[in-house]
């Protein structure tokens, strides 16, 4: 009796094992459970730093989809070729030891100012990507990709007004950087088709996304989150904000320079400790010029005529490795810009009007003495960071 009671439960158990993977056959895609979500990123916010984080709602950041990210970013088969020649990825004009800019010394692109796979040079000169996850205000030096907006397609570079094609955030810069002539050249079904051939792909795709499916919108989606994750928050201002150490007496004079209206004027555009992004992240015209036709200025985004010849105040941290200066790379060093603030700044009626130094009673600069213009300098040099420029979750990850 007491054996037949046995038998019977083991039977039954082995009909509702059958059962059960038979229903979980029918519906679940994963019937192994291998597939585990991916683990979402805790982002820390650095002491003194913004709350407010640009992340998409539909792009979380999670610790698999940027590693997804870190391999794309350093991969030139991104291109969507793999001849050596044509290789070409983010990381080919945003360089970590440049604070993920050009700098003046690349042995192929001199002068800083980089060309795409066709020979054709940037309409502008590169910016750095780090800290970009607390700009909600717009990327690229005119601003042109913002969230909401609502412009699609390129008809310059014959793009249809159509998705993928946004202009809404850090996104949007993969399919430009792979169709616009002076990078990558390309079109977006040649990169799919490219990563889809490699082998360690799939695997990364399905820990990032859930499944080995490998789509644009994946890809773009992937680098974005690695590129937020890309903070400068550690130079020697950083560790002079937190009391950790103390500047110099000149370093301490440049940011006194730095941060008044009677010194040199430079922290309503730029930032201050109050303000550690060191820049507003907002466009100005900082007159440099009286006439304007760049057809890419911020001018050309919002058809204000106030904001002719107008450009974003980029962040000055690591300012010391991302020279030539400005969008159009017209200033080689940062003497040379000390210079122009001090006494190169020429009047229009479109300068902007916080650049107080080109009105009355000033006129062309803050009129620095040399040694105001040393402490100046001494100031921006402490605002490299090396942490940035050897952190290894930014390397790459092929070495
Ligand atoms: C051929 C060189 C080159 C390549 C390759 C390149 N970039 Fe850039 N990048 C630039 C230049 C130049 C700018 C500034 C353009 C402008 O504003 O006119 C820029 C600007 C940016 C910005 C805006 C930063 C800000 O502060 O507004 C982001 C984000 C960016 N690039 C991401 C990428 C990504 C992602 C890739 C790879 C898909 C990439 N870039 C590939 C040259 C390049
Ligand atoms: C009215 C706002 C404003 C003020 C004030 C101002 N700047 Fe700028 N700054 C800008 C803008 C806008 C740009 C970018 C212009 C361009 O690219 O054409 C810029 C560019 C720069 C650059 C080059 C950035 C790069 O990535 O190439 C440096 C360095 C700089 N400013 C330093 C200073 C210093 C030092 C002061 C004070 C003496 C100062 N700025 C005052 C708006 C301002």
């Amino acid at each position: 009796m007491k054996n037949r009671l046995i038998y019977s439960y083991s039977v039954l158990s082995i009909v509702l094992v059958i059962m059960l993977t038979f229903a979980c056959k029918k519906d679940d895609p994963d019937p192994d459970n291998t597939v585990k979500p991916a683990t979402p990123y805790k982002f820390e916010v650095p002491q003194g730093f913004p709350t407010i984080l640009n992340i998409p709602e539909d792009n979380p950041l999670t610790v698999e989809g940027i590693k997804l990210g870190r391999y794309l970013f350093y991969d030139g088969r991104l291109s969507g070729r793999d001849e050596p020649d044509s290789l070409m990825s983010c990381a080919t004009c945003h360089l970590q030891s440049q604070a993920f800019e050009i700098g003046e010394n690349h042995p192929k692109f001199t002068d800083g100012h980089p060309f795409g796979l066709t020979g054709i040079k940037t309409p502008h000169y590169p910016l750095p990507l780090f800290n970009l996850i607390w700009n909600n205000e717009g990327y690229l030096w005119n601003g042109m990709i913002y969230k909401g907006n609502t412009h699609l397609g390129y008809p310059a570079y014959g793009v249809p007004a159509e998705e993928p094609y946004n202009m809404t955030n850090i996104e949007s810069l993969v399919w430009m950087g792979i169709i616009a002539p002076h990078e990558m050249h390309g079109s977006i079904q040649m990169t799919v088709d490219m990563i889809r051939s490699i082998e360690m792909y799939p695997a990364l795709f399905e820990a990032a996304f859930g499944s080995k499916e490998i789509t644009y919108d994946r890809i773009s989606k992937a680098l974005a989150q690695f590129i937020r994750t890309i903070v400068s928050a550690d130079s020697k201002f950083d560790k002079m904000r937190r009391g950790e150490l103390s500047y110099t007496q000149s370093e301490r004079n440049g940011l006194i320079l730095f941060t008044t209206e009677e010194g040199a004027d430079c922290f309503h555009c730029h930032g201050a400790p109050g303000n550690p992004l060191m820049t507003t992240n907002l466009f100005y015209n900082n007159a440099k010029d009286v006439v304007f036709n760049d057809p890419r200025d911020r001018y050309a985004v919002t058809k204000d005529a106030r904001d002719h010849g107008a450009y974003k105040a980029t962040t000055l941290r690591n300012i010391e490795l991302t020279g030539p200066y400005m969008h159009d790379g017209r200033f080689k060093t940062l003497d040379d810009v000390i210079d122009f603030y001090s006494e190169g700044l020429i009047y229009s009626e479109y300068a902007h009007p916080l650049m107080h130094k080109v009105f009355p009673p000033y006129g062309n600069g803050a009129g620095l003495n040399p040694q105001q213009k040393a402490d100046l300098k001494a100031f921006l040099l402490s605002l490299t960071d090396q942490t940035l420029l050897t952190n290894p979750d930014y390397s790459n990850p092929f070495n």
